[in-house]
């Protein structure tokens, strides 16, 4: 293990060395083009012994840091219904991405899972998407079947499928109860059922992470009982799978947003704001946020990163609450 001082000293090393590597790019490869320049510089940096030792002694890079080159990702629920915002699902798929993974995304309409490759494949990243049902077992299994097929991996899961009902458990109907507890719960079993004994046989495991929410944590002012039982659930599923799971490779975490602004929300605003007045639906939601304001997409996405990649690899089976500060206050200030 790495001291204090030999940690400082290392990365003092790994500074100048990159120093050093960006300045030879600067002045030898005339041709690259500007904002090209540190990328370079840093895939030069990474083959050098000095940073291999220091990476093999446990030493962090912000060079690497967060990467997922070479992992694959299956995602439920990536699509984007609309050309403008971003879903939750759209954002957590596309930040993958970005951070070099593949994805192999199940959605319900092909047409908005689609909407969501072209996203991914415009910035240079890699998407393929497949009709999927999360709450039907064959669609399931064909998801996770055409994943292997085409990759023969699934190195990270991400479950974000997820709705809420209106209804407290005496109007709910037994219909909207079963669906919800099929969309939000049931699915969760299904892909972590086809999945799990994947990543338990591959050397390098595996990381699950699912999407909650706090409604499964507190009341949050509306009447969701569904909603709140089954995202509870979840966060219960993912503890005990984790620790069923921890000596076996594979983690599992739960980020779970606050209230978050995305496209869904708008349409929440436009079935449930009373009178119709959207903006003081939004505005109530923005009030009940310590932060003053909603949280977006790239927020949930952020953490869901985080818990999914190599640097949480010692965390498992924890919640990471993603929402301005409200399950921390009374409500009252
Ligand atoms: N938005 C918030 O404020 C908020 C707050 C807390 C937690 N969350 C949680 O975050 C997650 C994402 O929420 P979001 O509002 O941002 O939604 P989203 O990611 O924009 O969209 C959900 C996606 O799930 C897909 N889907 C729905 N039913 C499906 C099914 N049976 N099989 C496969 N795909 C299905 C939808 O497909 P279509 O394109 O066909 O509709 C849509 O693309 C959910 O788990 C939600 O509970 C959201």
């Amino acid at each position: 293990m790495l001291g204090a001082a030999g940690l400082l000293a290392s990365a003092m090393v790994l500074c100048a060395y990159s120093a050093k590597i960006s300045g030879v790019a600067d002045s030898d490869d005339a041709d690259v083009p500007p904002g090209k320049t540190m990328e370079l510089a840093q895939s030069k940096l990474v083959d050098t012994p000095k940073y291999k030792t220091w990476i093999s002694q446990g030493g962090i890079s912000t060079l690497t840091m967060l990467k997922l080159n070479n992992k694959v990702v299956l995602i439920t629920g990536l699509g984007q219904t609309t050309d403008s915002g971003w879903g939750i699902g759209a954002a957590i798929a596309a930040l993958l991405a970005k951070q070099g993974a593949t994805i192999f995304g199940g959605n319900r309409s092909l047409a908005s899972g689609e909407r969501t490759k072209s996203r991914i494949e415009d910035v240079g990243g890699q998407c393929h998407v497949q009709k999927t049902d999360v709450t039907d077992s064959a669609s399931v299994k064909a998801l996770v079947d055409a994943c292997m097929q085409r990759h023969g991996r699934i190195d990270i899961l991400i479950n974000n499928v997820g709705k809420s009902e209106p209804g407290c458990p005496a109007t709910m109907s037994e219909s909207t109860w079963d669906a919800q507890v099929d969309l939000n719960l049931k699915s969760v079993y299904l892909t972590s059922h086809y999945v799990l004994p994947i990543m338990q046989k591959q050397d390098t495991g595996g990381s699950i992470v699912n999407v909650s929410s706090i409604a499964g944590m507190r009341y949050i002012g509306k009447p969701q009982i569904a909603y709140s039982a089954t995202k509870a659930a979840i966060m219960q599923f993912t503890r005990a799978t984790a620790v069923m799971y921890a000596a076996k490779g594979v983690r599992l975490n739960t980020v779970v947003p606050g209230l978050i602004y995305t496209p869904y929300t708008k349409e929440m605003a436009k079935r449930f704001a009373p009178g119709g007045d959207e903006e003081e639906y939004m505005r109530k939601r923005d009030g009940q946020v310590p932060m003053g304001k909603m949280g977006d997409a790239w927020d949930v996405a952020n953490a869901v990163l985080f818990l999914a990649s190599d640097e949480a690899k010692y965390i498992t089976g924890q919640e990471l609450v993603v929402d301005g500060g409200i399950t921390s206050s009374t409500g009252r200030v």
